[in-house]
C-alpha cells in the first residue's frame, strides 16, 4: 500500500497506473474507518484493478459550532484498516494542500443541498460537493463509490456529477450497521454508555413504520408521527427531522409510492446521528 500527501505525486502515479490501462476505484473518507468504510473498499477491490482511498477531515464541511476539532483522527489504525482491506493508495492530504492560500471557489447543487440535512447543517453540502469534486479531479478515477447511509450526500454527488458531465461512475453501497441495528459512524464513539443502548431504536424505529407502509399505511404524515413517538418514547433523542421522501429525487411524499425513503436525523446529546430505510411500494 503506498501513501500519498501530496496531490502533485498522487497524481504522478494515477498517470503511469492509467497509462498501463489500470481501472481505479475511488473511496472518499474522513477516517476514523470502520467496517462500513470497508465494505466500500471491498466493493472496489472486487471491481476494479486499482483501489484509491481518500482520508481528509474536510473542514469546509464543518459548521462553525460542530465536532471538527474533535473529529477522531486515528491515523495509526486507519492505515492498519486500510492495509488490512488491501487498498493500494491512500491520498492523506493536509489541509494547506488541499487548501491552498486564496482558495475561493465552491460547487454547490440548488435546492435539494438545503432540505433535510442541509437545513440544519447550512453550508454543509456545499462544502461536501466542494472537496468531492476536487477529490474527482485530483484521482480521476473509473468508479466512485459512496455509502447509503450518508444517502442525501450521495443524491447530491450524483447530481453534481451529471450537472457537471464529469467522467466518473457511481456505485452506491449499503448500510453496514452493529448487530443491534445501529448504523455504523465515526461518530457513534462520541455516545455516552445509555445514549448507546438507546441509539438502535432508530433502526427499528424505520423498520416498524417500513412494516406499517407495506401493510397499507400511505400517509406520510401518520408514519411520521409514528416514528416520532416510538423515538420519544424509548430513548432521550431529540428529533431533528423525520421525512418520507423519492428515494431518488428526495422530493417529499405526501402519500407514499415508487421507491421510498424514509429518513431521519436525531440528536443524543450534542451527538447527531442520522440513518434511513429504503423500500419500494
Ligand atoms: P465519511 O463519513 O468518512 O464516509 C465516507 C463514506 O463511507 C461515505 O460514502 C459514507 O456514506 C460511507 N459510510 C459511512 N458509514 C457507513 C456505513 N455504516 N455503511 C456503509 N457506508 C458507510 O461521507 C464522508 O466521509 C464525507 O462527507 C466525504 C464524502 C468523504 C467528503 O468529505
Amino acid at each position: 500500500m503506498r501513501i500519498f500527501n501530496s496531490i502533485h505525486s498522487l497524481r504522478g502515479a494515477i498517470k503511469i497506473l492509467k497509462s498501463r490501462k489500470k481501472r481505479i476505484g475511488f473511496v472518499p473518507t474522513m477516517g476514523a474507518l470502520h467496517r462500513g468504510h470497508g465494505s466500500l473498499f471491498l466493493r472496489s477491490r472486487r471491481e476494479n484493478d486499482i483501489t484509491v482511498v481518500s482520508i481528509f477531515v474536510n473542514p469546509k464541511q464543518f459548521g462553525l459550532r460542530e465536532d471538527f476539532d474533535a473529529y477522531p483522527r486515528p491515523e495509526k489504525s486507519d492505515i492498519l484498516l486500510a492495509k488490512k482491506e488491501m487498498v493500494d493508495i491512500i491520498f492523506y492530504p493536509s489541509e494547506n494542500e488541499m487548501y491552498r492560500t486564496g482558495f475561493l471557489t465552491s460547487v454547490q447543487v440548488d435546492t435539494i443541498s438545503q432540505i433535510l440535512c442541509g437545513k440544519s447543517r447550512p453550508g454543509h453540502f456545499r462544502g461536501v460537493t466542494t472537496v468531492v469534486n476536487k477529490l474527482l479531479n485530483i484521482v480521476a478515477p473509473d468508479v466512485l463509490y459512496l455509502g447509503q447511509k450518508d444517502t442525501q450526500q450521495a443524491v447530491l454527488i450524483k447530481r453534481m456529477i451529471a450537472d457537471l458531465n464529469i467522467p466518473v461512475t457511481v456505485r452506491i453501497c449499503p448500510i453496514v450497521r452493529e448487530r443491534d441495528g445501529l448504523a455504523l459512524s465515526s461518530r457513534n464513539c462520541y455516545l455516552s454508555a445509555r445514549q448507546r443502548l438507546e441509539a438502535p431504536i432508530l433502526y427499528r424505529a424505520l423498520q416498524n413504520a417500513k412494516q406499517k407502509a407495506l401493510e397499507g399505511e400511505h400517509r406520510s404524515l401518520h408514519l411520521g408521527r409514528f416514528i416520532r413517538s416510538t423515538i420519544a418514547r424509548q430513548s432521550s433523542g431529540k428529533i431533528d427531522y423525520i421525512a418520507c421522501v423519492d428515494a431518488d429525487t428526495l422530493a417529499p411524499l405526501r402519500r407514499l409510492r415508487g421507491k421510498i425513503m424514509i429518513a431521519l436525523a436525531v440528536k443524543f446529546g450534542k451527538t447527531r446521528l442520522i440513518d434511513n430505510i429504503v423500500f419500494s411500494l
